[in-house]
């Protein structure tokens, strides 16, 4: 095993010095070693891929499609993202200029931010938030505004986007991520209407991670780029919506003026996304058996997360507004004060129930627990007797 020239220390990037590794998983590395823990960390779906998804991969194994594709991705697929956006959102895109293919919602989230930030720039990033979002911002030179939305119910309100906009003087972008990772909360049309009426006098970007859209449980999902066509890049996946996480695939849709920078990035960066997976991302986005997987799996997230909902308030916990993705955010009872990490810390040695504090998901997240309900339900009913008992006995 070689080991490293010691001249070559300290010679690493410094920008990434500032950077640290996520909370979450090292929590998530910590705590799993507990004998006989359940856990709700991890915001990965449990069910498996759809077999006439599976079944589209392997055909285009056996059938060699083996070769560089252009690196948007394959026309077929665009083509059945075209359609699921029209379809479910009513958002129209030209598959040949407006959408490009990415390896995960990630490589979106990266490409985007890359294809629009200098150092220097600033972005509002409502908070709690999914951590990715800050760690890159920062990564590419640019500064996070974080807006705590506690007070305003894990919502961003036009007012309170106006006072942002006027404290921090000019801002490059908003990142909205709605069904919200960490809080389940989610904007309906007429909350995004009335903070688009704010956005579009402004020359600001919006960069929209939509990749629980089709996780909303009562409603219809609505995507703020039906009242911002020209300033917003729509990011979504087939990873929460078609449990297909390890096949990594993502996409970007917005201008084509926009796509054409976010794609040459996205070019550079990973050339194209895998063959394989793409094959098996046109049934999931372009066809009825893939709708149908979808709205399975979602039945089955309803049911436990509202029998968590229930476990939940009656061990004492108020949840913010649970409408989406596959997260409850709960506050703590009163008796436990604010101390999310010391109480999620006791709750995983002494009750063997894994859970992720709030406060790693940025200011507002204080006091607060994110469980994940992408599990089965009987770990879903152990985890609630156990909290509950872990609660009463303390
Ligand atoms: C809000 C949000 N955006 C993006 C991602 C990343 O998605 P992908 O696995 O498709 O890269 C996640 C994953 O947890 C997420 O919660």
């Amino acid at each position: 095993m070689p080991k490293m020239n010691p001249a070559l220390r300290g010679r690493f990037n410094h920008d990434l010095t500032s950077i640290a590794p996520s909370n979450i998983r090292t929590f998530d590395a910590e705590v799993s070693s507990i004998k006989g823990i359940v856990k709700l960390t991890l915001g990965e779906p449990d069910f498996n891929v759809p077999t006439a998804l599976k079944n589209a991969a392997i055909q285009a194994i056996e059938g060699n499609d083996s070769h560089y594709t252009p690196s948007v991705g394959t026309a077929v697929l665009r083509e059945a993202i075209a359609h699921f956006l029209s379809d479910r959102y009513d958002l129209t895109y030209d598959p040949a200029t407006e959408i490009a293919v990415t390896v995960g919602a990630t490589e979106a989230i990266f490409a985007s931010f890359e294809a629009l930030l200098n150092p220097g720039d600033k972005v509002i990033i409502p908070t709690p938030t999914f951590p990715l979002y800050e760690t890159v911002v920062q990564m590419l030179g640019a500064t996070p505004v974080l807006v705590d939305t506690s007070a305003t119910d894990f919502v961003l309100t036009p007012a309170l986007l106006e006072e942002t906009l006027v404290k921090e003087g000019p801002v490059k972008a908003l990142l909205l991520n709605y069904p919200s990772n960490p809080t389940g909360v989610t904007y309906d049309a007429t909350q995004l209407q009335d903070l688009a009426a704010v956005i579009e006098p402004t020359d600001l970007f919006v960069i929209a991670d939509e990749i629980y859209s089709e996780l909303i449980y009562s409603g219809h999902h609505a995507s703020i780029a039906t009242y911002l066509p020209g300033q917003t890049l729509v990011l979504n996946g087939a990873s929460k919506s078609h449990a297909m996480t390890g096949y990594r695939i993502g996409f970007v849709a917005g201008p084509a003026e926009l796509m054409k920078v976010v794609s040459m990035v996205h070019s550079m960066l990973v050339t194209s996304p895998s063959n394989p997976a793409m094959a098996a991302a046109v049934p999931a986005f372009g066809s009825e058996e893939g709708r149908q997987a979808t709205l399975t799996m979602k039945q089955a997230y309803q049911e436990r997360r509202d029998f968590m909902l229930q476990a939940l308030s009656q061990a004492g916990f108020k949840v913010a507004s649970p409408n989406g993705a596959f997260y409850l955010f709960a506050k703590l009872p009163t008796k436990f004060g604010q101390d999310d990490e010391a109480f999620a810390t006791a709750l995983a040695k002494e009750g063997a129930v894994a859970v992720i504090p709030g406060s790693f998901f940025g200011p507002g997240g204080e006091g607060y627990l994110r469980l994940s309900y992408a599990t089965s339900m009987d770990n879903l009913k152990l985890a609630a007797s156990r909290i509950q008992d872990f609660v009463a006995s303390h």
